[in-house]
């Protein structure tokens, strides 16, 4: 980094990813979350459809996906906002909302791209630690803050928090309250139904992890239309290309095949969790598409997620107190379940 950089973001700032492999030999990459089916076979061809248009800007709001997906919701466009990747929701959320200086809570554990856009943005980062069964504090709903940012199903735990007892706890928490369900479709329910009663709610998707497009990146967020407004009033240009805006469209309309990625994650999910608790491992119980897990006494995790990468699966390993005794381990298909249990089992061998 140069010496020009700002100096309040600090010597190594930025989100680290999970390691990308530049090989293909061979990995098994359950760091990222990322779908273990690739991305339903229309998208291909409707991307390449869309890049014979290329030398047109898209829609700057990035229809037809945003009527498609407020058709999906059963809300207006003007209630959609889309962007690169829930990512970008959320930074314009702090765009929107944070100017420098004021708060924004979030919880501990959370989705560790949140303190990053604090420093960014040069606002206050609160955390407020979870309880242990993943639910919320009542210090999360009334402490001052232009923005809360509360992640259901949580990452990296997978924890979920039921729509009704969340907007008991939120119900009376000013500024803007931003919900991201990255991972909801994995989960029992959604959010987006109480919407209509929380004028200052945010629900922020993505189509990263059940529709596979990670790659593709097409993120949005659902709310009121004063507070979608907001949101296009800071947003790039032209925040979606063209041949994610096909993508997307193609993704959401093979419904069949965005089941059977549900499927496949929650069957391997229910499979990988109860083996792992037979192999004496402490299991969170997750409504996300990973486990987030703790091996046995006798081994920790960094030496285990060090193994496992020696037999070439990828997985995360949080070297933050509280977490570093966990390996966060993304669902993949039956074959990739076998092969990260026989790896563990292995390692008691
Ligand atoms: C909680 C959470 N929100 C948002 C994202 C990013 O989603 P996208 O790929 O749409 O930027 C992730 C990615 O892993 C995530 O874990």
């Amino acid at each position: 980094m140069s010496r020009f950089l700002r100096s309040s973001l600090g010597a190594d700032f930025g989100y680290t990813p999970g390691e990308q492999p530049t090989d293909d030999g061979g990995w098994l990459k359950l760091n990222s979350n990322e779908s273990p089916l690739p991305p339903s076979s229309t998208v291909a061809a409707a991307v390449a459809e869309a890049a014979a248009e290329l030398a047109r800007y898209p829609s700057p709001v990035a229809e037809p996906l945003r009527s498609a997906l407020a058709r999906l919701h059963v809300v207006e466009p003007e209630q959609v906002f889309v962007a690169n990747g829930a990512d970008q929701v959320l930074d314009c959320c702090f765009r929107a909302y944070a100017s420098p200086g004021d708060t924004v809570v979030r919880t501990e554990p959370g989705y560790s791209l949140l303190p990053i856009l604090a420093a960014l943005f040069s606002v206050r980062d609160e955390p407020v630690a979870l309880h242990p069964d993943g639910s919320l504090p009542p210090g999360f709903a009334v402490r001052p803050a232009v923005l809360r940012v509360v992640v259901n199903p949580n990452s990296p735990t997978g924890h979920w928090i039921p729509p009704a007892a969340l907007e008991a706890r939120l119900w009376e928490a000013s500024g803007i309250v931003a919900i991201d369900e990255a991972y909801c479709d994995f989960a029992p329910a959604s959010c987006v139904p109480l919407l209509p009663a929380h004028p200052n709610w945010l629900v922020i998707r993505t189509l990263s992890k059940s529709h596979a497009l990670a790659g593709l990146r097409v993120g949005y967020a659902l709310g009121d239309h004063a507070l979608i407004a907001d949101l296009n009033a800071v947003r790039d240009s032209y925040p979606v290309d063209r041949c994610a805006i096909a993508g997307a469209m193609a993704a959401l309309e093979d419904r069949a095949h965005h089941r059977l990625i549900v499927s496949t994650v929650i069957r391997e999910r229910a499979r990988l969790s109860d083996r792992l608790a037979g192999l004496e491992w402490r299991v969170e119980p997750s409504q996300a598409n990973f486990v987030f897990a703790s091996p046995p006494p006798g081994i920790t995790a960094a030496a285990v997620a060090t193994r496992l990468r020696e037999a070439r699966i990828l997985v995360r390993h949080f070297t933050v107190p509280g977490l570093d005794a966990f390996l966060r381990i993304t669902v993949g298909d039956a074959r990739a379940t076998d092969r990260v249990l026989a790896a563990v089992s292995a390692l008691n061998g």
